[in-house]
């Protein structure tokens, strides 16, 4: 009868064990914890808190690499944007973001580092559309924005 008891008693923990094995993934990461995110960001004007043109083409959740204090974040826009350069500050000035295989094909994506995702990013873009979709001569500038990352809602990719 007692040993009848344990052996029910080992299963129902055994159970238990299973169970919560099951609803707690192993070495769940949370931002800013080193791993790979995908976190929702908006774009917004450089000078003032207005949503930016660019929030329109925005294609994709940001997938950002956190390492360390070192945050790689690729960004990706759908292609009507026609973004043919992309240009980070990272505090000591504009540089060049990698231009990158975009997951959805003839959309524009690029990659830069940062090590501070919860302030704005400031960017500068040019923006090339051929006259033949915006006539008669095309849209050629170079646009300033900021990119806000909503890092509080980053889910592990
Ligand atoms: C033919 C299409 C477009 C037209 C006619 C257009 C027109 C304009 C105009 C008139 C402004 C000046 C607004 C101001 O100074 O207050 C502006 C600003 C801006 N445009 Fe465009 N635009 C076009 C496409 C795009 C695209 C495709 C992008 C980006 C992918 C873009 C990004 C921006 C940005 C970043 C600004 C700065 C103000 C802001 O952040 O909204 N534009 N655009």
């Amino acid at each position: 009868m007692v040993i009848k008891f344990r052996k029910n008693l080992v299963m129902f923990m055994l159970l238990i064990a299973v169970a919560v094995a099951y609803v707690t993934p192993a070495f769940a990461a949370t931002f800013p914890d080193d791993g790979t995110y995908k976190i929702q960001y908006a774009a917004y004007s450089a000078t003032s808190t207005a949503p930016s043109m660019l929030t329109g083409y925005i294609a994709a959740p940001a997938v950002v690499v956190a390492d360390g204090n070192s945050f790689t974040v690729t960004v990706e826009f759908t292609n009507d944007s026609y973004i043919q350069n992309f240009r980070v500050n990272n505090g000591a000035g504009y540089v060049e973001a990698t231009s990158v295989t975009p997951a959805t094909a003839g959309n524009y994506a690029f990659q830069f580092t940062t090590d501070d995702l919860d302030s704005y990013v400031n960017i500068q873009i040019y923006v090339d559309i051929p006259s033949s979709v915006y006539p008669p001569n095309g849209y050629q500038y170079t646009r300033d924005a900021r990119l806000l990352f909503n890092t509080a809602g980053a889910v592990e990719a």
